[in-house]
């Protein structure tokens, strides 16, 4: 049905239109001997780290600011345990310009916590919950695209998307709205690649289901639309209002 018609197009279209960023790709290492087959990927707990700090940056600010601020904090952080040596004025200085300094503490202290009970990166929703600072959207992305839960992630865009695919015109700052789209979100989650699913519905919405004017002559899933569908009919050329 539609559920799986809407899935494929997203992800065959996230596969050849995804930004190449920093916290998308697995760090390489290399181990002492300099062998190739030595070249080892970064496994998903190392991956969480990197996933959390991006998501965090990213909320309230543009990819395009984020990826310099995310490059130098993993340079001089490159994993939880070298964070959660950091005093708090090096990490305030290192978020300059981000705003929201509250982000960053909770950073340091979620990283202080996670290393204190024994470094194991929590790998579920109710777990990531339990540290400073992640609430559902940052836990729902965290499991979803590092540890391959299959739990929904819900931010503007993807309340936009969600919004204009299925015609439903609500209040997005009411929260029982937002609700009901945490539960479209879960139904609609793709079970085997819900990581690049819940980055394709936030990437359609920063790129072409945009609050004006949106592109919908290269969505992947404008036959999928109804609002799309529900616009051809009348006067106005694109839904803007959601
Ligand atoms: N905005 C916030 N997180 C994102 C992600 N992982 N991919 C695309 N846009 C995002």
């Amino acid at each position: 049905g539609d559920t799986h018609k809407i899935r494929a197009s997203l992800l065959d279209w996230y596969d050849e239109n995804q930004r190449d960023l920093p916290w998308r790709r697995r760090r390489r290492t290399t181990t002492k001997s300099g062998n190739d087959k030595d070249v080892k990927e970064e496994e998903d707990e190392k991956r969480a780290y990197g996933v959390w700090v991006s998501e965090v940056m990213l909320q309230q600010t543009r990819v395009q600011t984020v990826i310099d601020y995310y490059n130098r904090w993993m340079q001089k952080w490159p994993t939880l345990q070298h964070l959660s040596q950091a005093s708090l004025e090096e990490v305030n200085e290192m978020w300059a310009g981000l705003g929201y300094y509250r982000r960053a503490r909770f950073l340091l202290e979620g990283a202080k916590m996670i290393v204190a009970e024994g470094s194991e990166f929590p790998n579920t929703v109710s777990a990531l919950r339990k540290v400073p600072g992640i609430g559902d959207y940052t836990a729902g992305a965290i499991a979803s695209i590092a540890f391959k839960q299959v739990v929904p992630v819900v931010d503007g865009n993807v309340v936009r998307v969600l919004a204009r695919l299925k015609a439903i015109s609500a209040n997005p700052k009411d929260r029982l709205t937002v609700k009901n789209f945490w539960k479209l979100a879960a139904q609609l989650v793709d079970p085997l690649r819900p990581g690049d699913f819940n980055q394709s519905l936030m990437e359609l919405g920063a790129t072409l289901c945009i609050p004006l004017n949106p592109n919908c002559t290269s969505c992947p899933v404008s036959s999928q639309c109804r609002a799309l569908c529900n616009s051809r009919n009348d006067e106005s050329v694109m839904v803007t209002d959601y």
